[in-house]
């Protein structure tokens, strides 16, 4: 207790307007707790000891450098923990987040000649870590795993980025990747970035028409996939879902010309697969031909390193563009701080790359430190729900990161499905994708982590590139629910709906002030719509999509989209793009999708569905609805309800009014706010009375 009170003791100011960290010495001695504000969780002082930032005070003084003194902060990290070739130019960065001076642009270490591949690779077995394991795979079925060493890594990743330059592409071409998480996936991001190419993955669970959709925007000379997966109990067969794709994309006028498929047999013999002579080829035909060494091609810290297609509140996906330097400086840096990673760790992310976390946190910011990383291809509830506890015992994971929905749904198993393993390797816990509930925090840290490992509740975003706001495992007491404090160089704000920031406990939108190194550049081939999705609502900032407050000790608490967006099971989904696949039904005329609370999920897909004159409701219309946006998007993204609608609640000049939508979808109806500037306000009461057909 003495130890409690002396590390409590050295608590100070926290940044953003925070008060003191008070009533903490109360929380000790048993105090009864007023609020979840109140709710703390004391880091154990052990842990604390050891870790990168062991102390608020330690914090303060890093986070106050780097706001002073950004490009010192940064440029010490870039110059001492990253090769690079040639050194950037005169300035560390140059931004304008202030779409009143002109045009929005950000650039970090420019002139800097680097390669993000050669550093996850090249330099790390020049600091002799090439016999050490960079990936341990973990298949789908119990006893089918493998491994690479960083070595091995290596060998495979230029081998692949051989036959690349050899078909063609070149620095800057796109390369379109969809795969499931084999260990091909992270290898094929590895090679695109050795040989400048943009790589482009697409979410193996999107549809053929998810996926033309982005074949026609990157144009992109080569797709590699592969011929089938294995998930859970069923085997998904990706390459007809690819033929189809390519085919409707090059009747639009975007030929691809080579599919390189990587025959993975446990799922699908590669007799049985379709081919298309010419344009098909197999990955194990090739690839393993090609030299073991690869020269690296050099390029600009603000040369393209991806694009990634995300949800946003209109309808088509934008495509994010991260560069090269920057991004590699700060997810490395945040991976480091914020899982508190040592060498001696064995990391697993349970996300897929086919998402921004998959980038950052399973294949860019783990290699760069020199990780060992789990990848694990199946689903974490086959053969049953005891499988990620099986892994971790397996590897002796210690870093565990994952998505709430995922807490949620374990935690609905009982325990016993967790505590039959040891467990006992585990040191930090995160957690990423949506706000997680008190409770479920509470049962990952204790159920999970035995009350031993600090949970890291990293608030980010496809577009941030790494993590902004999170826990600094041992820094600080944690507040379950909280993401805490934001992370260096982050300078989190919140403002009203005029824009005008709020100091102290307050809650409103979320924007960032001024530019980080592993903020996106731009959206590809559409910076107009950069600048006014992201920079216009609140002129001087970026503004994030999410609400947020801030508590009397100055803790982050995320509260959700206040845009269209949803976050569905972790995975961001926009609206209007699930409408837009409602109303491709030749029986819808017109649909409005709400997010509303689900158990598991954290928000489910409410549809709100206006027929054809003349059809009448059926149950074989509602599936034949929910198979459509299965078809257009993915399974992923189906409606976890159709709600019938003779009319929607719009305004006279004809807005629908999501508000009184999603009241009804939650059936809060005595909260439904004043209807009466609805052009007819009849459909209100219509809607109530087909709420449960
Ligand atoms: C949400 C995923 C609360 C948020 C990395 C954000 C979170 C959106 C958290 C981005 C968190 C992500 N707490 N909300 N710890 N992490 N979000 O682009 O609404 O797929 O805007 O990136 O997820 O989703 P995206």
């Amino acid at each position: 207790a003495a130890n409690l009170l002396r590390h409590v003791d050295s608590m100070t100011t926290l940044p953003s307007g925070a008060g003191k960290i008070s009533r903490l010495n109360a929380v000790i001695l048993g105090e009864s707790l007023a609020s979840e504000e109140d709710d703390l969780v004391i880091p154990c002082p052990d842990f604390s000891s050891k870790a990168h930032v062991p102390s608020p005070d330690k914090y303060l003084e890093m986070y106050q450098r780097s706001i002073e003194d950004p490009a010192g902060f940064w440029s010490d990290i870039a110059a001492t923990q990253f090769y690079w070739k040639q050194k950037w130019g005169k300035s560390v960065y140059s931004e304008n987040l202030d779409i009143r001076k002109g045009r929005i642009n950000i650039e970090w270490f420019k002139g800097g000649i680097t390669n993000i591949s050669y550093n996850c690779l090249d330099a790390n077995i020049a600091a002799g870590n090439g016999e050490k394991i960079a990936i341990y795979w973990e298949g789908n079925d119990l006893g089918v795993d493998a491994s690479l060493t960083y070595n091995q890594l290596l060998h495979r990743v230029c081998q692949l980025a051989n036959y690349l330059k050899d078909i063609g592409i070149r620095k800057g071409d796109a390369v379109l990747i969809y795969l499931p998480m084999l260990m091909e996936l992270p290898i094929a991001m590895l090679a695109c970035a050795r040989i400048g190419a943009v790589h482009s993955v697409v979410f193996a669970g999107f549809s053929s028409e998810a996926l033309v959709q982005r074949i026609m925007d990157c144009k992109p000379k080569v797709v590699i996939t592969c011929n089938a997966v294995r998930r859970g109990p069923k085997t998904i067969n990706l390459k007809d879902i690819v033929d189809t794709a390519l085919a409707e994309s090059s009747r639009n006028g975007s030929l691809v010309d080579v599919c390189l498929t990587y025959a993975n047999d446990s799922a699908l013999k590669k007799e049985s697969t379709k081919w298309v002579e010419g344009r098909d080829i197999w990955w194990q035909d090739v690839v393993p031909k090609y030299p073991t060494t690869c020269d690296v091609e050099w390029v600009d810290a603000e040369d393209p390193l991806f694009l990634l297609y995300t949800s946003g509140s209109t309808g088509k996906p934008k495509g994010v563009l991260h560069t090269t330097g920057g991004y590699m400086v700060y997810t490395a840096t945040t991976f480091k701080y914020a899982f508190d990673y040592k060498p001696s760790d064995i990391y697993w992310c349970t996300a897929d790359c086919g998402w921004i976390t998959g980038h950052s946190y399973v294949t860019y910011g783990p290699l760069l430190n020199g990780a060992t990383v789990v990848v694990f291809e199946g689903a974490p509830n086959y053969p049953d729900s005891g499988r990620c506890w099986d892994i971790v015992d397996k590897y002796k994971v210690s870093i565990f990161y994952t998505a709430p929905t995922l807490v949620r749904s374990l935690m609905r198993e009982g325990d016993e499905h967790v505590t039959r393993y040891s467990r006992k390797s585990l040191r930090v816990l995160g957690s990423v994708g949506e706000p997680i509930n008190p409770s479920a925090w509470r049962w990952f840290f204790n159920v999970v982590g035995d009350s031993r490992c600090p949970i890291s509740d990293t608030w980010w975003q496809t577009e941030t590139g790494g993590f902004m706001i999170t826990p600094l495992p041992g820094a600080w007491p944690q507040k379950p629910g909280s993401a805490t404090f934001p992370f260096f160089g982050v300078q989190p704000v919140i403002v009203d709906e005029k824009g005008v920031e709020i100091e102290g406990e307050c809650s409103g939108y979320l924007c960032v002030k001024n530019s980080w190194p592993g903020a996106f550049r731009t959206l590809y081939g559409d910076h107009e719509r950069y600048e006014t999705t992201y920079f216009s609502a609140f002129p001087g900032y970026y503004f994030s999509g999410d609400g947020c407050s801030r508590d009397k000790d100055g803790y982050h608490w995320l509260t959700g989209r206040v845009d269209d967006v949803i976050n569905v099971s972790g995975h961001r989904i926009g609206t209007a793009e699930v409408e837009s696949a409602l109303v491709s039904h030749p029986q819808c005329s017109e649909a409005a999708v709400v997010g509303v609370e689900h158990e598991v999920k954290g928000q489910g897909i409410y549809a709100f569905v206006t027929l054809v004159e003349g059809v009448p409701y059926s149950e074989d219309l509602r599936k034949s609805l929910i198979l459509t946006v299965r078809k257009q998007i993915g399974a992923f993204a189906a409606p976890d309800r159709i709600h019938w609608a003779p009319g929607l609640p719009k305004t006279r000049s004809g807005k629908i009014m999501r508000r009184i939508l999603r009241k009804i979808a939650s059936r809060q109806l005595d909260e439904l706010g004043d209807i009466s500037t609805l052009a007819d306000p009849g459909v209100v009461d219509q809607l109530i009375e087909l709420a449960d057909c």
